[in-house]
């Protein structure tokens, strides 16, 4: 079956199995210069660039809406200190995400839900500073 037939939710399992594998990490070392674990297009520097557009500090709380392995989310969380909720519809991107926050040291300021954005999302309103939303598609 084509990946384009698959429910939304297992869109991206296969790519996702091995996406830190030596290989996955070499291609996006290749890629971007540095490996930040996007599933994007999104490089460092422009990350970097426009997250400080956002004036984030640590007390700041980000929402990252379709945060796929948590590769940008848990580089701004890391690199800024501040804490970041994600929202995710494929499981196994979530195990992933887990598993780099936990090997950046970050889970105590990482949070994931797993929902779809296409219903209403299972957040309070007004709990976060900020929000960001990488290549997510359909
Ligand atoms: C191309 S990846 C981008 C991941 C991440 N934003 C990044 O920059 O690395 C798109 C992600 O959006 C998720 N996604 C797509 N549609 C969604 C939906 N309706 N609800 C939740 N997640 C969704 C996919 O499962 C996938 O992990």
């Amino acid at each position: 079956m084509d990946a384009s037939n698959e429910p939304p939710a297992n869109r991206y399992e296969a790519l996702y199995r091995d996406f830190d594998s030596t290989l996955m990490r070499r291609i996006r070392r290749e890629a971007y210069g540095e490996d930040i674990g996007q599933h994007s297009w999104v490089g460092a520097d422009e990350l970097r660039r426009d997250t400080g557009h956002l004036g984030l500090t640590h007390s700041s709380r980000l929402l990252d809406l379709g945060c796929g392995p948590c590769g940008p989310l848990t580089f701004v969380i890391a690199s800024v200190g501040c804490s970041g909720t994600g929202v995710e519809l494929s499981a196994a991107a979530l195990r992933l995400g887990r598993a780099r926050a936990a090997s950046l040291g970050v889970e105590a300021r990482f949070t994931l839900r797993e929902a779809d954005l296409d219903a209403p999302l299972p957040l309070e309103p007004r709990q976060f500073d900020a929000a960001m939303s990488l290549d997510v598609t359909r």
